[in-house]
């Protein structure tokens, strides 16, 4: 049978890249999204991959969801992508509790809430493979992002501690961190501030979403049994951790 795929964020931005490539390879995949109506229903139609609405911030949601999408493949979940994050940019001395406490259920305790669900059935079957989409500003900071650099920062500390606990259960659980990638999230920066940051990416351009989904796509095949616990940068150079 075929392995049992979900990638969360799935049906936009890096997410959708993945989903598809992982279906290209065979997989059965699930792909959750929380609140584009319109851009999930088109990329089901284009690609033919399942869609779930869920929020990944909520831990009953996630339970609950992940359930159906047991039910529905006929089979545990095996691969887990936790791609799905938001950003709610502001300088510190201007943000809300409400825009750090968004991006801190999203970005980083979905990772949490969906690990969670999957883990023990992952040690059961003696398989799994968790790919967790941190971020270059969670490795070099950024300004006007404490609140997403804390996250992303935390999925990377989140994603050695678990990889330690399930290295001895076929199970691997590694980071890729993407740079500046062209997708809706990016397009939000102002366009005078993108330009500056392009202007510090040595490969000159935006990362492409099929870029960073065909790391992805290495980590999770069976073959990559013994990476685990890495964090694997895909920025045009902009950083070198
Ligand atoms: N470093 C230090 N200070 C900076 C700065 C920087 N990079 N950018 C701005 N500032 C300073 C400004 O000089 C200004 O200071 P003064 O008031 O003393 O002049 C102050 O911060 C406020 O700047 P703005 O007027 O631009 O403030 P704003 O409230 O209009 O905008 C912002 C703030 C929304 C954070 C804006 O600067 C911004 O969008 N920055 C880019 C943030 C960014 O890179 N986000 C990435 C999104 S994509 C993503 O996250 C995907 C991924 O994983 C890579």
């Amino acid at each position: 049978m075929n392995r049992i795929a979900v990638v969360t964020g799935g049906t936009r931005g890096i997410g959708s890249a993945v989903a598809r490539r992982l279906k290209e390879s065979g997989y059965a995949v699930a792909a959750v999204y929380h609140g584009n109506d319109a851009a999930a229903a088109a990329f089901q139609h284009e690609t033919g991959i399942g869609i779930y609405k869920w929020d990944v911030g909520n831990y009953e949601a996630c339970e609950a969801g992940l359930r159906g999408v047991t039910k529905d493949f006929g089979g545990a979940v095996e691969v887990l992508v936790n791609n799905a994050g938001i950003t709610r940019d502001a300088m510190l001395h201007k943000m809300t509790p409400t825009q750090w406490q968004q991006v801190i259920e999203t970005d980083l305790t979905s990772c949490f809430n969906m690990c969670r669900a999957v883990i023990e059935p992952m040690r059961e079957g003696g398989f799994g493979r968790i790919v967790n989409v941190s971020s270059i500003n969670g490795q070099k900071g950024q300004a006007g992002q404490t609140n997403y650099a804390a996250a992303k920062a935390g999925v990377l500390g989140f994603t050695k501690a678990l990889a330690l606990e399930t290295a001895a259960k076929g199970i691997t659980v590694n980071a890729v961190a993407p740079g500046y990638t062209a997708t809706e999230m990016v397009a939000e920066v102002a366009e005078n501030v993108l330009a500056k940051i392009v202007a510090q990416i040595p490969v000159g351009r935006l990362g492409q979403a099929d870029e960073i989904a065909r790391v992805v796509q290495f980590l999770v095949s069976d073959e990559a049994a013994f990476i685990t616990g890495a964090t694997i940068t895909a920025n045009g150079g902009q950083y070198m951790a």
